[in-house]
């Protein structure tokens, strides 16, 4: 039995099989929060301790707000935790890790339709962020190296995209030093407008950015039409600027619930596209992707070889160490799943949205920006006689049941319009759907009595949850 009085430093590890979890001392003192604890302390106390605390964050299955997957097959996780140790980048030592990423890699070509005559390459990231990064980093360099061997300045890169991108985008301008040139939205379009675009190209544009399915509305970019506005920038100027497609969300949607529709590498400008394993993908957070739709359109330059680990191998990524269990549970879904299964699941996803969505209008609170048409993604505005509350307050109330919803304005030029979002994932079926729409329901009419208004959160209301 362990004394009352023993300060946390003084119990001896060896105590931890004696002792029942909640009878030992480390549960009626702080735990340490600045500095690194001179003594352990058993493995089940410092376990539930951490665990007790985690119970505070929200229910990832009631979590609407992300587009992250919040549930995978026992089969999958147990893959998962067999690999957790193994390093991803250690190809020499797990080679057939390797292999598998480069089969996932073969597979992503072909449901993105790379010409048979293509040599497409492609890497996992740690999620579409790094994907997109190193998407543009590919493009800023073809086109440096280009200008370069022309004779002509390369000094000053800008990248074209519309203000609905995700951050990621803003950060790669920043981080990487090129110009962004960002298209505003406006009142009553939230996707990329071509003629704008049109405006802002030049000699020095190293690549548009257009969104397959975006963050705020799930609306997709008119990919065809841009991809017809570089083919002419071509044809007329002699230059030859690549379309990213940043699929992070529709790469693993409309390929199997819209196949006809043409965003992918059927188009001839459509050079890289990037597209989130642990989104759509249905892998836990982690995994990302990225291809190319030929070798050619990759700078060897940008390929280390390194040694360190006992043989010479290429890498082509931000990051180095990092885990592979996202990569194989890719694989697995690959293989469990297959296009039927993905098939299934998407068709569920897309009419659980639907039905989400027509009921919401049906209720006359709701303008809808976005049905989940493309996307499981339900997007409105309060309608406009609703005056006494804001999605803001909603959301707040419906925090209270456990639901977290997305809450935000969207970017400039259209900053005044405040959005609702449901992100619909797998494991959202439809009876989950009856009882959020009573919920709704309820939080409209509890919120229709004054007293019960929270105000906005303070965080930047910009940005929406994904
Ligand atoms: C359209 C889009 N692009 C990029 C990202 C960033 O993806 P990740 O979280 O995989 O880095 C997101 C995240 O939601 C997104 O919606």
């Amino acid at each position: 039995m362990l004394s009352k009085k023993k300060k946390l430093e003084e119990v001896d590890p060896s105590e931890r099989g004696h002792a029942s979890t909640y009878s030992q001392r480390y549960f009626d003192q702080p735990v340490p929060k600045f500095e690194l604890p001179e003594k352990s302390m058993p493995a089940n106390a410092a376990y539930q301790l951490i665990h007790d605390e985690l119970n505070i964050d929200a229910n990832p299955a009631l979590n609407l707000a992300s587009f992250v997957t919040t549930w995978m097959e026992p089969e999958a996780v147990k893959l998962i935790g067999e690999n957790l140790h193994k390093n991803f980048i250690d190809h020499d030592e797990y080679p057939q890790t390797e292999i598998i990423h480069n089969r996932c890699v073969n597979m992503l070509a072909r449901l993105f339709n790379a010409p048979e005559e293509c040599n497409s390459i492609g890497t996992s990231t740690v999620g579409s962020s790094e994907a997109i990064m190193l998407g543009l980093l590919a493009h800023k360099w073809i086109w440096k190296k280009r200008r370069k061997a022309a004779g002509k300045p390369y000094d000053r890169p800008n990248v074209i995209f519309g203000a609905e991108v995700h951050v990621c985008w803003e950060k790669f301008a920043r981080y990487f030093d090129v110009e962004m040139r960002m298209v505003p939205l406006k009142e009553d379009c939230f996707t990329l407008r071509v003629d704008e675009v049109k405006k802002l190209i030049d000699e020095n544009t190293i690549a548009v950015g257009a969104i397959l399915g975006t963050t705020y509305s799930g609306q997709s970019d008119p990919i065809v039409e841009l991809n017809q506005l570089l083919l002419d920038v071509k044809k007329e100027k002699g230059w030859d600027i690549p379309l990213h497609i940043d699929a992070a969300s529709g790469g693993f949607v409309v390929p199997f619930t819209t196949p006809d529709l043409v965003w992918d590498f059927r188009l001839e400008q459509v050079k890289s596209i990037n597209v989130s394993g642990h989104k759509y993908g249905l892998v836990y957070p982690g995994v990302g992707w990225v291809i190319w739709r030929d070798e050619t359109d990759f700078p060897e330059e940008l390929v280390f070889k390194v040694d360190y680990l006992g043989g010479w191998m290429p890498t082509y990524t931000l990051n180095f160490s990092r885990g592979s269990s996202g990569v194989l549970a890719q694989y697995y879904n690959f293989l469990r799943l297959g296009r039927e299964g993905y098939r299934k699941i998407m068709t569920n996803c897309l009419e659980n949205a639907q039905y989400l969505a027509k009921q919401l209008e049906k209720s006359g609170k709701f303008t809808m920006i976005h049905r989940g048409d493309l996307l499981p993604i339900v997007a409105m505005r309060l309608d406009k006689k609703i005056t006494g509350y804001t999605v803001f307050d909603l959301s707040g109330k419906l925090r209270e049941r456990g639901w977290v919803m997305s809450a935000y304005t969207l970017p400039p030029d259209a900053e005044h319009i405040a959005i609702l979002r449901v992100v619909v994932r797998e494991n959202f079926s439809r009876d989950m759907i009856n009882i959020l729409f009573q919920d709704i329901m309820g939080a409209c009419d509890k919120l229709e009595k004054p007293t019960e208004r929270v105000s906005p959160p303070s965080r930047d209301k910009h940005r929406p949850i994904c």
